[in-house]
């Protein structure tokens, strides 16, 4: 076990259950008919589950897997594709589900590949942003909640693998 633990609560499973249900609705409202839903494994999967089936109607999911951070709570800056979409993505409707954007690295790297890939429209939406960290511009049409500069655990987001589980996001201290 690590000698980082979660200490304060940042924002309750409540909290999160409300604003992604917000988050669905406004995104169904944007793309009434077809959309084709991609998350970024494996820190999406939670904020995925909840929010597709806060989306009334028609839905398509695919997955990808990146890897940007090495270990621990300092980004490398690199990015490595672990698993790329079992399905075309011409002529759709993408959204990219995202757990959280911190310096926009992976973000950026994910939608200069997908927009390749020739989809008819192509958003992101991410549950957490962490706006102070930005290295790069990269543009999020969903974001959840906007976060001050804390390592977080929690809702499907990990510190060495742990604390994906807790219903809730903590941050993360010594
Ligand atoms: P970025 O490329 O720096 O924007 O980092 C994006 C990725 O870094 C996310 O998909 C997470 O996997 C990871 N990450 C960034 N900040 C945190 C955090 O506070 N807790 C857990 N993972 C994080």
């Amino acid at each position: 076990m690590s000698e980082l633990r979660p200490t304060e609560i940042l924002l309750s499973a409540a909290q999160i259950q409300k604003r992604v249900a917000e988050m669905a609705m406004e995104i169904r409202r944007d793309y009434p008919d077809d959309l084709h839903v991609i998350a970024v494994l494996k820190g999406a999967f939670i904020f995925l589950s909840d929010l597709a089936r806060h989306i009334p109607g028609h839905v398509s999911l695919d997955f990808m897997a990146v890897s940007s951070y090495a270990k621990g709570t300092t980004t490398s800056g690199e990015v490595r594709m672990l698993k790329d979409l079992d399905t075309a993505l011409d002529g759709r409707n993408v959204l990219i589900v995202e757990d959280i954007v911190d310096t926009g690295l992976t973000l950026t790297y994910l939608q200069q590949i997908l927009s390749n890939r020739n989809p008819k429209s192509l958003r992101t939406a991410c549950l957490l942003s962490k706006p102070s960290r930005r290295k790069v511009d990269v543009k999020v049409e969903y974001i959840g909640f906007n976060i001050e500069d804390h390592f977080v655990v929690g809702y499907g987001l990990d510190y060495d693998e742990q604390y994906r589980n807790l219903p809730h996001i903590a941050v993360l201290e010594p």
